[in-house]
């Protein structure tokens, strides 16, 4: 939403139900956030102490390098011990870890037993190909249990996985094939969405051309259309999984807790794309920790964080923080309204749903087709309700609330970003709620909103978020580039040490956190990150255009939606058709989720005097507000 659209109630108050509070698994947030304030060190190491260790770490916090902070330094582990190994060794052995429907309505569900056999399986197949502790693997597939599977293997052989959202194309995977260095490649032929089949192997192929470092893909046969298969190059994951060498037993790598777990691309200010890393040890913690504390899981829960795992969300929420609770996960393939909008209610009815986590976008996505779609499903069995990616208006939040949690599920508004791995503002059950705000920072985090000198804003006074002391799964760089990571997320607040969220906020009279938006040039498109940048090059790669500016314009339903204006090269004249063409060639570039929905020929981009472009100026007129302060302006 933008500022403009941006607008709080700061008194309205909506209070939990007392039974959700008293059997919370925190029923006291104030108590249990003075304790960790206190003594973070001590209160970290006890949440250690509930996850299972090769040999316990010397060290809870190094800071001597930082900001490249160690945690549980000395530890030695894998998630993958926490998410299934021991596991196998109790009654939940026999309980479903993950329950999947596709969209084409076939049904598979895997206990952690069975799981885990798939993962061992697998991990053999990942080390027969020569995938080594420390190696990259790069995935890029549909949801399905196959995602999960890889990216659980990976980690058990010691790999790093970086999953690609299946939204982004070839250029985008080319990018992130090559910053990677992967040499091995998890795909599916297809992916169902919308009754339509999401090319997944065709843009593999077509990225490997460009970034030919890959030398095996391992495709998983989802959608069955024929793909072309190089030879000695691809492989049929089903065929693999038949092989002798395919057995399931498998040691699972002891890793140190400061082991790379994996990497997740993302989006920021300028050039490329970010490689946020994220370590073992002190990720771990920490998801299972948020997860427990903020959704309340308990052993008879059914989890349904109906996010994507190519998303940080998918993967702290749907992939590890649930196996390391031992809970019961709902994932689906394809698009929340097909074939109808009612598909998630029935879903929830189906399995007896009882935490369901989402977007904004999805919510008021799902909003517009009324009230009669949820209204025909018996949602009684759900207590929790959870949003993440973007502020939620409080009219979407309401409807959430009366609509699918009739009046009787507190609404979990949690504030995060790829590169914190987990919660960081959040309820828990027990926080009284006010629709709009994430409401106060988990327990062990210190968050502010600061002006630029680093002083704290007074109430309901627009400023930067910040975050002033290090916690358990922050990233530790950016991948292969230490120097971005200091000069992306320290340097605005050196002295003080603080991390730099990249997002405006307020914070009322309360104390509850309002995160307005991003301060960079970062576009949430339904709650999808990308960068102004990305998007740019793509255009500017079709040879009809000479240079290239994006924004993002407030919507409805997305939460924002992409302009872009575009010069064109000396000899070429902008048509309906040129714009049709630019916005084809940016859904192969990047991908659909980067399609801009309006593209204006222009002479002359507003730009300061060192060249840059004044993206608040084209927002500016493109929404019809006043261009603010021009003084920079190069003429
Ligand atoms: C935004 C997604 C308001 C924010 C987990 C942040 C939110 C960016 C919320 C990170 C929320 C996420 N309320 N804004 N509850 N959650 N954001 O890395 O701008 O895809 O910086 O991680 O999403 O996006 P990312």
């Amino acid at each position: 939403m933008s500022d403009k659209e941006f607008q709080t109630n700061t008194s309205e108050w909506f209070y939990p139900p007392e039974h959700i509070v008293q059997n919370a698994n925190v029923p006291d947030y104030e108590t249990v956030y003075q304790k960790a304030v206190e003594d973070p060190i001590s209160f970290w190491a006890e949440r250690a102490e509930t996850l299972e260790w090769y040999q316990k770490w010397d060290k809870v916090l190094d800071d001597s390098n930082a900001p490249f902070y160690k945690w549980f330094t000395g530890g030695k582990t894998n998630i993958v011990l926490n998410a299934l190994d021991r596991h196998q060794k109790t009654w939940r052995r026999n309980k479903l870890a993950i329950i999947w429907e596709g969209e084409d309505g076939e049904k598979r569900s895997f206990s952690y037993w069975r799981l885990n056999q798939e993962v061992c399986k697998f991990a053999n197949v990942l080390r027969s190909m020569g995938v080594r502790k420390g190696d990259t693997v790069t995935i890029y597939m549909g949801r399905t249990p196959e995602i999960v599977i890889a990216m659980l293997a990976c980690a058990k052989v010691g790999a790093i996985h970086s999953v690609i959202y299946g939204g982004f194309s070839e250029q985008a995977i080319a990018d992130r094939i090559e910053d990677a260095k992967s040499r091995v490649m998890i795909t599916s032929d297809g992916a169902w969405l919308r009754g339509q089949i999401v090319p997944l192997k065709d843009n593999v192929d077509k990225a490997i051309d460009r970034s030919p470092i890959v030398e095996h893909v391992i495709v998983v046969k989802r959608t069955g259309q024929d793909v072309p298969m190089v030879q000695g190059r691809d492989y049929w994951y089903h065929d693999l999984m038949a092989l002798p060498i395919a057995s399931t037993r498998s040691e699972t790598e002891v890793m140190d807790a400061e082991d790379p777990l994996f990497i997740l691309y993302t989006s920021g200010t300028t050039g490329k794309p970010k490689g946020i890393l994220h370590t073992h040890g002190g990720y771990q913690v920490y998801t299972s920790t948020t997860l427990s504390w903020v959704f309340d899981i308990k052993d008879d829960d059914r989890w349904w964080c109906a996010a994507d795992p190519g998303w940080i969300t998918g993967h702290s929420y749907i992939v590890y923080a649930p196996l390391i609770l031992g809970a019961t996960s709902i994932i689906y393939e394809g698009a929340p309204t097909y074939p109808y909008p009612d598909r998630w209610w029935r879903i929830v009815e189906d399995y007896g749903v009882t935490i369901l986590y989402t977007a904004p976008t999805a919510i008021r996505g799902l909003m517009r087709f009324g009230d009669a779609w949820p209204n025909r499903r018996d949602l009684s069995s759900l207590r929790l309700l959870g949003s993440v990616g973007e502020p939620i208006n409080p009219e979407a939040w309401k409807w959430f609330y009366n609509v699918i949690g009739k009046g009787k599920c507190p609404i979990m508004d949690a504030w995060w970003q790829t590169e914190t791995g987990g919660f960081m503002i959040t309820p828990l059950p027990s926080v009284p709620l006010k629709p709009g705000s994430a409401t106060r920072p988990f327990p062990g985090i210190v968050v502010d909103v600061v002006d630029e000198d680093g002083n704290s804003c007074p109430p309901n006074e627009d400023g930067k978020l910040v975050i002033k002391t290090p916690w358990p799964s922050m990233l530790r760089t950016i991948w292969g580039d230490d120097q971005r990571y200091i000069n992306q997320y320290w340097s605005a607040y050196q002295e003080q040490g603080w991390y730099l969220a990249g997002d405006s906020a307020r914070k009322d009279e309360d104390g509850y956190i309002w995160v307005i938006g991003r301060i960079d040039d970062v576009i949430k498109v339904s709650g999808y990150r990308l960068g102004t940048a990305e998007i740019e090059s793509g255009l500017v790669s079709h040879p009809a255009v000479a240079e290239a500016a994006v924004i993002g314009v407030p919507d409805e339903v997305k939460g924002n939606v992409i302009y872009a204006y575009c010069i064109l090269v000396a000899g070429e004249t902008g048509s309906d058709e040129l714009a049709k063409e630019l916005r084809e060639h940016v859904r192969h570039e990047v991908g659909p989720i980067a399609m801009p929905t309006k593209i204006e020929f222009v002479d002359k981009l507003p730009k300061t005097r060192s060249g840059k472009i004044m993206r608040r100026v084209l927002k500016a007129r493109a929404m019809g507000l006043p261009e603010g302060d021009l003084s920079t302006l190069e003429d």
